[in-house]
């Protein structure tokens, strides 16, 4: 029952869920010697030159208010990065934020382009983080199923699902949960739609540093679309720093400028400290993202290969740390298989419709665990798998 003062917290916030994954993973305490495969964030730790960085600006005391923007050191050190690395230029002076995280950078954004009854196309299955704040903005997410087309935004796809309302396309490639990356001719065709339309691009680009195959590439690199991008980007998988809560965004100053004031408003600045980590992540540590990626592509073809021979179809992912097979031969939801495999052979994987309706059908494995911790949970699996027939 509502108290009367309960009737009057905002409904929008009351109408989010709490995300699958959450309700997924309150369920591991629940089942004594489960192993999970539901993280989201790499194993290793943060590399040490970065650590003592942050512990030399303390001793210096940089534990004061920077730029709302951050310090122009990190500022350049970023632009410097995405110029070597991916080919973006920004200017550190007025295109580029320092935030809390790319979660805040993702809410900065949001909040500086979308009004009430505007639209935002995403592709599904996507992170669930997305439609939360596009619903608090009072605006409306339309997803674009991308099951059939092996987890790839086509532009024939994404052409039908605009309408004079869009304001905006989220781009999160490589992608959280399906580890793909878009094809370099895809993105060119996406591109070629989106040039002269009226509206914005999100390039999420999170896990840029962890590309298997080929180069990561940003559709703000095409021409003219560094107009209408927003690339958001920052340090929490590629440098595993994910409790720094370091994240950017790189945008023409017209938009930056907009931002900039939610952004000063909601945060201030990100932390001195944790600036002063990303510095030494960003200049001194450029490569450090290369040990992991090895790594995690052993992985990722472990897990492939174990899962393919469970006779469970697959697609190959080419990036970030996901696996995200079908189950659907099961004829169970993804759900009630994750919860079925955690209760019967205590191993935890996220049910695809933590990454909305589409996608049912399927569940997210992470592979940024210890590789004994994998194997152990994949024959886990397998038991559980065979015993469903
Ligand atoms: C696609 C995507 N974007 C953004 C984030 C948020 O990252 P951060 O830790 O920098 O806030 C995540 C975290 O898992 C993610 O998967």
């Amino acid at each position: 029952m509502e108290t009367s003062l309960e009737a009057l917290l905002n409904p929008q916030v009351k109408d989010i869920q709490i995300s699958g994954i959450r309700r997924l993973f309150n369920l591991i305490p629940n089942h004594p010697g489960a192993l999970s495969l539901t993280i989201g964030q790499p194993d290793f730790p943060t590399p040490d030159h970065v650590k003592e960085a942050a512990k030399r600006a303390i001793d210096e005391n940089q534990t004061t208010y920077t730029h709302n923007a951050g310090t122009i050191e990190v500022r350049r050190a970023a632009s410097y990065f995405v110029e070597q690395r991916y080919g973006l230029r920004y200017r550190a002076e007025d295109e580029i934020i320092t935030t809390n995280g790319v979660s805040e950078a993702i809410d900065i954004v949001l909040r500086a382009i979308l009004e009430p009854g505007c639209e935002v196309v995403l592709p599904g299955p996507v992170y669930p983080a997305y439609e939360p704040l596009i619903r608090m903005a009072l605006a409306h997410p339309v997803y674009v199923d991308t099951r059939d087309s092996d987890f790839i935004l086509t532009a024939e796809k994404l052409e039908r699902h605009l309408t004079d309302r869009t304001r905006c396309v989220i781009l999160p490639y490589p992608s959280n949960p399906t580890g793909c990356t878009l094809p370099a001719d895809e993105l060119r065709r996406i591109a070629d739609l989106l040039r002269d339309k009226n509206l914005f691009i999100i390039s999420d680009e999170i896990y840029s540093e962890l590309v298997y195959e080929g180069e990561h590439q940003s559709i703000a690199t095409f021409p003219g679309m560094r107009e209408k991008t927003i690339v958001v980007n920052g340090l929490s998988k590629s440098h595993a720093m994910t409790g720094w809560r370091i994240g950017f965004t790189f945008a023409p100053a017209y938009i930056s400028n907009q931002m900039l004031k939610v952004h000063q408003y909601n945060a201030t600045c990100a932390s001195s400290v944790s600036q002063a980590a990303a510095l030494e992540a960003l200049t001194n540590g450029i490569d450090d993202a290369s040990e992991m990626r090895k790594v995690y592509r052993d992985r990722r073809d472990y897990v492939c290969d174990r899962l393919e021979q469970m006779g469970l179809e697959v697609t190959r992912p080419s990036g970030a740390f996901y696996v995200f097979p079908s189950i659907s031969k099961f004829g169970l939801s993804s759900w009630d298989f994750a919860v079925r495999m955690l209760a019967e052979a205590l191993v935890a994987v996220v049910p695809g419709t933590a990454f909305s309706e589409t996608g049912e059908g399927h569940v997210r494995i992470s592979y940024a665990v210890f590789i004994e911790t994998l194997a152990e949970g994949l024959n886990r699996m397998e038991r559980f798998v065979k015993s469903l027939g």
